[in-house]
């Protein structure tokens, strides 16, 4: 059993909360996994040519094209995004926009796969956790949990947050704030989102390790889509 686990903060591990979180997953799932971070990564969001249509390979050629095999290969998926303008982040997004190759026809490579989203906010989580379940969604992968955190608004990093008026400092905490290590938010200091991260991971291991029917699941998932989109129900 493999696992890819995919962090797509741009961030340095340093100072990736959405980075840290997916790797706690992953650790406790007990599986062998590949850990994938996006940083640094260059990565076009899909262009629509429908190159892929034929034979479900992309035909753009950037740091997505090594990635193919391993989003195959694996068994299940750990998929974490954060939040940039209550919205996934564009590297995450771009990322997943391509999996478009992998949704022509009977393409059934990643169907009834078992997924855990990860989601990070400054302050919300939920736009991110909503639109990394409808990815999953589209290529008939099933989400079984979900996990949820909070890192350090830019803000805190870029030098000017004690005084700058129009950042998130000002907006949360208002005139006066000093910024420390200890006040510096990350999910590595918050004890009950680890756990949670670490709880998330054993369960999607036990669930390869007892044999997760791909088939069913794609089924469940194909008519959870259907029914959101207004369709009937087939038969
Ligand atoms: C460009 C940008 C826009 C952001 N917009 C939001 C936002 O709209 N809502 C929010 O809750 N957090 C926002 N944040 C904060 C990030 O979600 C937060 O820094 C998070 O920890 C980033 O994930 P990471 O720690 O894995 O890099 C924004 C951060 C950046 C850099």
């Amino acid at each position: 059993m493999k696992i890819l686990a995919v962090s797509g903060s741009p961030r340095i591990e340093k100072r990736s909360s959405t980075l840290k979180l997916v790797k706690m997953v992953a650790e406790n799932t007990g599986c062998a996994y590949d850990l994938v971070s996006l940083a640094g990564k260059k990565i076009h969001g899909c262009i629509g040519c429908m190159g892929c249509a034929d034979d479900n390979i992309c035909k753009l050629k950037d740091d997505l094209t090594p990635l193919r095999d391993k989003i195959v290969e694996a068994d299940a998926y750990i998929l974490g995004g954060c939040n940039f303008f209550s919205t996934l982040n564009a590297s995450m997004h771009s990322f997943l926009e391509r999996w478009y190759q992998f949704r022509h026809r009977e393409q059934n490579e990643l169907w009834g796969k078992p997924a855990v989203t990860v989601s990070v906010g400054g302050v919300q989580t939920e736009p991110v956790a909503k639109i990394l379940e409808q990815f999953c969604m589209y290529n008939f992968i099933q989400v079984v949990d979900r996990v949820e955190g909070f890192g350090a608004a830019g803000c805190f990093y870029c030098g000017y947050g004690e005084t700058c008026k129009v950042g998130a400092i000002h907006a949360v905490h208002g005139d006066g704030f000093k910024i420390t290590e200890d006040n510096t938010p990350c999910v590595s200091k918050d004890a009950a989102c680890m756990e949670k991260a670490s709880q998330t991971g054993k369960n999607l291991g036990k669930i390869l390790k007892d044999g997760h029917d791909r088939s069913k699941a794609a089924q469940e998932v194909r008519e959870s889509l259907m029914a959101r989109r207004g369709f009937k129900k087939e038969g």
